[in-house]
């Protein structure tokens, strides 16, 4: 069976970390979120993707080109005009089976799909759709179903007051085809908004089931700060490149410690790091992949992309720094979400 990944939002409320680039390709743990999402599915067995891409599609596709190096094989259905998460499913129907699997490619998640599957394939309705239960409902969209499973109303972000239960939409979806002749060809359309709330009017047969395993949207600067935390805590266990050096310190390849370096754990050090004397890293720290930090820096509750520089006696705290960034000496920060423009500054 296929999964087709939706791929093509825009991350605003990511931004400026998405400024320039496609939403699931934000590192998580020092690797692109979909590269995780890619090798968690093929776990399961999947091995058939479609990736269904709008914005910055080619960084997505120099990246993982065919899939062959991750063992899998990637099809690719570009939009050229913003399409919608309907609208993207129906420009990709050329490439999809008799029935497929639909993953928001934003959500950070260990679901088992068996599970679901089978949950599909037993009540034949025409859709499952992958439910989670949250605190506040309100910014998702919100199921209201019967005994049987079957969802009798989709509600995308209603007011907190108005929404039916806490049981909402994962973005976890198996999908037969069929549903595809019930979206139109051309033009935006919305499957929480346009698609569920049809399919339920005509009585095709939507269904939810509760997945099980960790699941977060990572949308938000929030959440995606939340994700890491989880991530160090292995609430979220995705597996990490790097070796666990000390409980709850990891620390990978080629990187060089300076002497009285404090880890305060737990932190996640990529390869080819170099830290400066006396520095102290720590707790909740995420450092990617050829970052240079100094002497005497201070840096917690962070997370900071590949090849960062952050000079002598810098403090950071609660931040995140997209690709490549560069601190001076003595600095403060607290709270920053920096990120600079593709090919470095224009004048
Ligand atoms: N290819 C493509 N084209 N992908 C799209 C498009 C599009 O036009 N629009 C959105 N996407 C992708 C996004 O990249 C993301 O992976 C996914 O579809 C969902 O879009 P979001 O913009 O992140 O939606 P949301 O988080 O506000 O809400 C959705 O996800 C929730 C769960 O996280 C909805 O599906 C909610 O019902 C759901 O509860
Ligand atoms: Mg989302």
């Amino acid at each position: 069976m296929k999964a087709l990944l939706l791929a093509g939002g825009l991350g605003t409320r990511l931004r400026p970390l998405t400024e320039n680039m496609a939403k699931p390709m934000a590192l998580v743990g020092n690797r692109p979120w979909l590269e995780h999402l890619v090798t968690h599915l093929k776990r399961q067995g999947i091995h058939d993707f479609v990736i269904a891409v709008k914005h910055y599609p080619e960084m997505i596709q120099q990246y993982f080109g065919d899939g062959q190096a991750w063992g899998v094989s990637i099809e690719y259905a570009v939009e050229k005009t913003l399409l919608g998460t309907a609208g993207a499913i129906k420009n990709a129907e050329r490439l999809l089976g008799d029935r497929f699997l639909v993953v928001n490619a934003d959500i950070i998640h260990e679901a088992s799909l068996i599970p679901l599957l089978e949950f599909h394939m037993q009540h034949k309705g025409a859709v499952t759709i992958g439910l989670t239960e949250v605190e506040d409902p309100s910014q998702y969209g919100v199921v209201e179903q019967t005994w049987s499973g079957e969802i009798v109303r989709f509600v995308e972000k209603p007011d907190k007051s108005q929404a039916p239960s806490r049981l909402i939409n994962a973005g976890i979806y198996v999908m037969d085809k069929e549903v595809l002749k019930w979206i139109p060809q051309g033009r935006e359309v919305s499957i929480e908004r346009e698609t569920f709330p049809l399919l339920i009017e005509q009585g095709v047969g939507v269904y939810g089931k509760t997945i099980d395993g960790y699941w977060m949207d990572m949308g938000t600067k929030t959440r995606y700060r939340q994700v890491h935390w989880d991530l160090l805590d292995r609430t979220l266990s995705l597996p990490f490149a790097q070796k666990e050096q000390n409980k709850g310190i990891w620390i990978g390849e080629e990187t060089v410690v300076g002497q009285g370096v404090l880890f305060v754990p737990p932190v996640l050090i990529g390869d080819r790091v170099r830290i400066g004397e006396r520095s102290v890293i720590g707790p909740y720290a995420v450092i990617g992949d050829d970052c240079e930090l100094g002497k005497n820096v201070r840096c917690q509750e962070t997370i900071m992309w590949h090849g960062c520089k952050v000079h002598d006696a810098a403090q950071l705290k609660n931040c995140i720094f997209g690709y490549g960034l560069e601190l001076g000496a003595s600095h403060i920060l607290h709270e920053a979400v920096m990120n600079r423009m593709a090919g470095g500054s224009q004048a």
